[in-house]
C-alpha cells in the first residue's frame, strides 16, 4: 500500500477553513484528518459532525475522523457522514461497545482503533479482524503542536509486526514534522497525520511530493 498523508484540519486557522482545505488539495495530500474532541475523553473541544459535513461537501479529499470522545454517548451522528474512516480510542471502548466497530462497517465506513501513548498494543489483539486502520498516537491526544514522542517508535514497529499481512493501515498522529516523519515511515507507518507542521510549512506541496516519492522507494 502506498503511503498516505492527511493534514489534521484541527491545526489550521479556523478563520478560514475553506482556504485550509484548498491548501491541502493544492499540496496533493491524500485525505483530511478530522479530530473530534468533546472535553470528556480529552481536555479540549474541537468541532462536531456539522463542521465535518460542511467541509466534506466541498472537497473530494477522503476524510478520516479521529474520535477523541466518550463513546458511552454514542457515535450515531458520525455514522451518516460521507467519510472513509472512523477511528475510536480503544481506551474509551468498553466491552459492551465493541459492536461500535461493526456499526461503523455496516454504515459503509472503514473502522479504526487508536492507542494513546501509554496504551500497550496488545489490547488490540481481539479486534484485529474488525479493523482497517490502527492509529498510534505519538503525543497525548487533545492538542496540536506538541513534541513528537520518540519513545513511541518501538510501538509503531510492534504494531507493524502485529498487522502481518492484514489490510490494515498504520496511521501515526502527533508531532510529525520535517524532522520526525522519516523515522515514523521507517518504523512501519503508512499513513501520516500532519497538523501544525503542515499548515506552517513554507512549501507543503514540495514536502508532500517528497514523502510520496520516499514511500515508493
Ligand atoms: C491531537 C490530534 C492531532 C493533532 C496533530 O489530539 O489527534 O491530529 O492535530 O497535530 P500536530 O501534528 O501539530 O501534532
Ligand atoms: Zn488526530
Amino acid at each position: 500500500m502506498s503511503h498516505r498523508i492527511a493534514p489534521s484540519i484541527f491545526a489550521a486557522d479556523f478563520w478560514d477553513l475553506g482556504n485550509a482545505i484548498r491548501l491541502c488539495e493544492k499540496a496533493g495530500v491524500d485525505g483530511i484528518h478530522y479530530d473530534v474532541m468533546d472535553n470528556h475523553f480529552v481536555p479540549n473541544i474541537s468541532f462536531g459532525p456539522k463542521t465535518i459535513a460542511d467541509l466534506c461537501a466541498r472537497t473530494r479529499l477522503p476524510a478520516d475522523v479521529h474520535l477523541m470522545i466518550d463513546l458511552q454517548r454514542g457515535i450515531d451522528d458520525y455514522l451518516s457522514l460521507p467519510v472513509e474512516y472512523i477511528t475510536l480510542h480503544v481506551e474509551s471502548l468498553s466491552p459492551q461497545d465493541v459492536s461500535l466497530l461493526d456499526k461503523i462497517r455496516q454504515a459503509g465506513k472503514k473502522a479504526g482503533l487508536s492507542l494513546k501513548p501509554g496504551t500497550s498494543p496488545e489490547v488490540l489483539l481481539p479486534y484485529l479482524d474488525k479493523l482497517e486502520l490502527i492509529l498510534v498516537m505519538t503525543v497525548e491526544p487533545g492538542f496540536s503542536g506538541q513534541k513528537f514522542q520518540e519513545a513511541m517508535l518501538p510501538k509503531i514497529r510492534q504494531v507493524r509486526d502485529m498487522i502481518q499481512n492484514r489490510p490494515i493501515r498504520l496511521q501515526v498522529d502527533g508531532g510529525v514534522n520535517r524532522e520526525t516523519y522519516r523515522q515514523v515511515l521507517e518504523a512501519g507507518a503508512d499513513f501520516l497525520v500532519i497538523g501544525s507542521a503542515f499548515f506552517a510549512d513554507r512549501d507543503p506541496e514540495a514536502w508532500v511530493s517528497t514523502i510520496h516519492q520516499e514511500g515508493k522507494a
